[in-house]
Order: C-alpha cells, then sequence, then structure tokens
C-alpha cells in the first residue's frame, strides 16, 4: 500500500498524476493544490506547496509514503530539508532535491561557479554586484554582441536579457543592480558570452549516486508564431528531438551529465529528483545554458507520455537508491504538445470562462494546466490553460492530432501557436 502526495498545480503536475495514478503501485494520489484535469487521477488537497506546517499535518493524517515535487519553488524553499530534517517525517522519501540542490536552479551565479568547478561545458561568465558595476561595464565591453545579462535569483523566467546594444547592456545593468530591476533576485547579475546554436532540453533523474537520462523534447518558449514576442512558460513541445542522435546524447552524458552528478556527490548536496539541463547544440556540440532542479513544462507533457516504465517504480528506485536496476523503457513514437493560452497571455488576460468539447479530443491526451472545476464546469483559471499531447510515428500525425484537438475544444479567447514543430520537420535529419 502505498500513499502518495503530488506537490503542484500546473500542466506538468497533470501528467505526473496520470503516469502515477496508472501504476498499481499508487494505492491513493493526491494533489496539492492540484487543477481541475489532476482531480480525474486521484483527489485534490487544498494546500499550498510551500505550507510546509500544512503538508505536514497532511502527510501524516493520510499515512502518505511518497512525496514528489513539481514546481521549484518549494524546492528552493527547502521542503526536501524539511522533511529529512523532522523526526516524524523522515522516512518519508521526498522526489526532489535538497535545497543546496536546488541552487543549480535558485541562483544561476551558484550553477556557473558549480559548472566552472566540474569543467562543464557552458558560456563563459563573470558575476557583478552593485559595488562592481564599473568593472561590469568593462567586461561587457570585452565582449561581442549580443549581450547576455541573467538576475542570479528566481525571476519568474523573466531574469534573462538579450540585448544588441553595448550601451543598453549596461543601462539595464545599472537598472538591474542598482535600481532594483529584478528585485533581491537581480542583486548579482551574471553577464555571459552569448553562445549560438538550437536548444534542446534534457532531463535526468539521479538518486544522487546513479542516473537515467529520459527523453529529450524541444520546448517553443514565445508567445508568437515563427518563435517572436514575448517569453512565455511553454507553447508546445516536441519529444524525441529529431537532430538529436547518438552521439550527442553520449557526448552529453560524458560531458554533462556523469560531472553533474558527481559534482553534486563531491559538494556532499543531497540530490534525490529531476535535473532539467537546458542546452544549446552549437554545432554539435552540447553547452548547458541553465541547470532547472524540477522536470520542464510543457516538456513534461511530452516526455511522460514516452515512459512505459512503472512510473511509481521509477520513483521508487530513486527513493532507494536503486535507479542502476531499473530499465527504462520508453515509446518510439514522437510527442507533439500544444498549448492553449488565455487571449493576452503572457501579459494581462481575463479568466473564468467555460472550457467545453474537452470530450472531443479522440486520442489526444488533454492535461490541464490553468483550469478549475466551479460548479461542476471546468473554467479558465491561469494563462496556460491546457496541454495537448499526441502520440503518432510521424512529427506530422502526431502535430495533426493535437491541433485537431484545439481546434475541438473551445472557451472564449483561446490562443495557440499553429507553427509548433515546424523548424523540426523543416529541418534536414
Ligand atoms: P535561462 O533562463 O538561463 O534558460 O535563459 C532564458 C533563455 O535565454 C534561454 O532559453 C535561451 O534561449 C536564452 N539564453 C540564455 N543564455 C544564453 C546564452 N548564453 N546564449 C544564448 N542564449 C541564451
Ligand atoms: N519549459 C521551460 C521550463 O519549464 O522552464
Amino acid at each position: 500500500m502505498l500513499n502518495i502526495l503530488l506537490l503542484g498545480s500546473g500542466g506538468r503536475e497533470h501528467a505526473f498524476a496520470r503516469s502515477l495514478s496508472m501504476s498499481p503501485r499508487c494505492t491513493k494520489l493526491f494533489i496539492a493544490p492540484g487543477n481541475a484535469g489532476t482531480s480525474r487521477h486521484g483527489t485534490n488537497v487544498n494546500l499550498s506547496p510551500n505550507d510546509f506546517p500544512g503538508l505536514k499535518s497532511f502527510v501524516l493524517e493520510q499515512s502518505i509514503g511518497l512525496v514528489v515535487v513539481g514546481p521549484e519553488d518549494p524546492l528552493v524553499n527547502g521542503v526536501t530539508d524539511f522533511f529529512s530534517e523532522d523526526p516524524q517525517l523522515r522516512h518519508i522519501p521526498v522526489i526532489g532535491p535538497s535545497r543546496a540542490g536546488a541552487q543549480l536552479e535558485g541562483s544561476k551565479d551558484f550553477s556557473k561557479a558549480f559548472m566552472k568547478r566540474n569543467g562543464i561545458p557552458t558560456a563563459a561568465y563573470a558575476t557583478f554586484t552593485y559595488s562592481k558595476l564599473e568593472e561590469g561595464y568593462r567586461f561587457l565591453e570585452t565582449l561581442k554582441p549580443p549581450y547576455v545579462l541573467k538576475a542570479d535569483g528566481l525571476a519568474a523566467g523573466k531574469g534573462v536579457l538579450i540585448l544588441e546594444e553595448l550601451e543598453e547592456a549596461k543601462q539595464e545593468l545599472k537598472a538591474m543592480l542598482g535600481d532594483g530591476k529584478f528585485g533581491k533576485a537581480g542583486e548579482k547579475v551574471v553577464i555571459e558570452e552569448f553562445l549560438k546554436g538550437i536548444e534542446v532540453s534534457f532531463f535526468v533523474l539521479t538518486d544522487g549516486v546513479h542516473y537515467k537520462i529520459l527523453p529529450e523534447a524541444k520546448d517553443y518558449k514565445r508567445i508568437g508564431e515563427g518563435d517572436k514576442g514575448l517569453n512565455t512558460g511553454g507553447m508546445g513541445a516536441v519529444s524525441p528531438v529529431p537532430f538529436v542522435d547518438a552521439a550527442f546524447v553520449q557526448k552529453l552524458e560524458e560531458r554533462i551529465v556523469k560531472p553533474t552528478v558527481q559534482g553534486l556527490r563531491n559538494a556532499q548536496i543531497p540530490y534525490c529528483g529531476f535535473i532539467f539541463i537546458g542546452l544549446m547544440n552549437v554545432a554539435g556540440e552540447p553547452y548547458v545554458i541553465e541547470y532547472n532542479c524540477r522536470m520542464g513544462d510543457p516538456e513534461t507533457e511530452a516526455v511522460l507520455p514516452r515512459i512505459k516504465t512503472d512510473f511509481v517504480e521509477l520513483m521508487q528506485a530513486v527513493a532507494e537508491q536503486k535507479l542502476d536496476q531499473i530499465r527504462l523503457e520508453t515509446d518510439p513514437r514522437i510527442a507533439a504538445t500544444v498549448v492553449m493560452v488565455s487571449g493576452g497571455y503572457p501579459g494581462n488576460y481575463e479568466k473564468g470562462y467555460e472550457v467545453t468539447h474537452l470530450d472531443r479530443a479522440g486520442d489526444t491526451l488533454v492535461f490541464h494546466a490553468g483550469t478549475t472545476l466551479s460548479e461542476g464546469k471546468t473554467v479558465t483559471s491561469g494563462g496556460r490553460v491546457l496541454a495537448l499531447t499526441s502520440l503518432a510515428d510521424t512529427l506530422e500525425e502526431a502535430l495533426a492530432a493535437s491541433y485537431a484537438a484545439a481546434k475541438a475544444i473551445q472557451y472564449d479567447y483561446a490562443y495557440y501557436r499553429k507553427d509548433i514543430g515546424r523548424d523540426l520537420m523543416l529541418m534536414d535529419k
């Protein structure tokens, strides 16, 4: 008997809820706080993932035997340490790194220093605080445009600026360090060399000693077609990615995955969970753009449906540090995910619109992101509303099925990009 608590409320968590609930090992699944979609796979609990005392009471009341953490903020806030330091909770495994491990995402300066120390390929960089503003200007002058400025801390995905002009880069550096443009997150700024290439998201699951490389995905971050306009949490995903071949994965494993897991061990940083490696493929060579201490969203909605291994077994192997004993089985088909959002997102948007025709999605998996149940109806409650995933033998077929579902599902002011995966279809394999 195993009762599981999953933390989070997005499309990623709906995909986790589906995979966990499909396992015969899962007795009861609870999702805190969940959304209208997760409630189909378990019981939503009205608790914030950051309310640690609330989680403690709930976990003890419901005899929870495994906690899976979706988003980064409870990890950066130390939910894993909270469990491991509490005598009543210590025996309950949490899938998600310690606060120290979550710094791979929580601090750009930490993650860059970690990469440098462990010889992991990444863009050249330097870190500056307000007292070193002038040195920051001098460093910018040594770089070629475009200039990449990154707020050190978590800034809801908005803390990275890419600027064409040197003067503009200097002004922005001053705005971040001197005028608090990103608040505390911008008190330190990482300036780095611009890497030219194609991005791909890799996911590693580790028990702290062993690891598995999960299927990769390509994410579509901008709101507009042709990758134009504002950055969003992600407008679509495709997995696998055609330009990722065995030679590229081998480079990734040798140069990045092994030194990352070993580097965490050497630093005695406990890490049981997912490492999301944002990579740039620069002429066939992998460079780390960023680490995240969690799975990606919407990449999870494309990746998890391709994992055939019992997902609870996989999580238990992580908890027991036996990941080497698991065979990771994946579905060779292609997953294409199209995200439906609320018109206006990532800026201001209205919510509370009823979502209808959810039953017309055919075989497409409908993952809920920003939805809630209101008087028995599913209504929009966020910017990203649904993630629609289809699996097929070709990318064309998978995309066609996801787009057919997007067309069928209705709510006011729905928007989605029509060009997800198009770049991959055009690309020579
Ligand atoms: P990050 O939050 O670090 O992933 O940065 C956000 C986005 O900025 C990335 O997904 C890349 O598209 C872009 N980016 C970040 N760092 C670099 C870099 N050094 N060179 C080129 N693009 C970058
Ligand atoms: N899709 C990018 C992220 O989850 O950060």
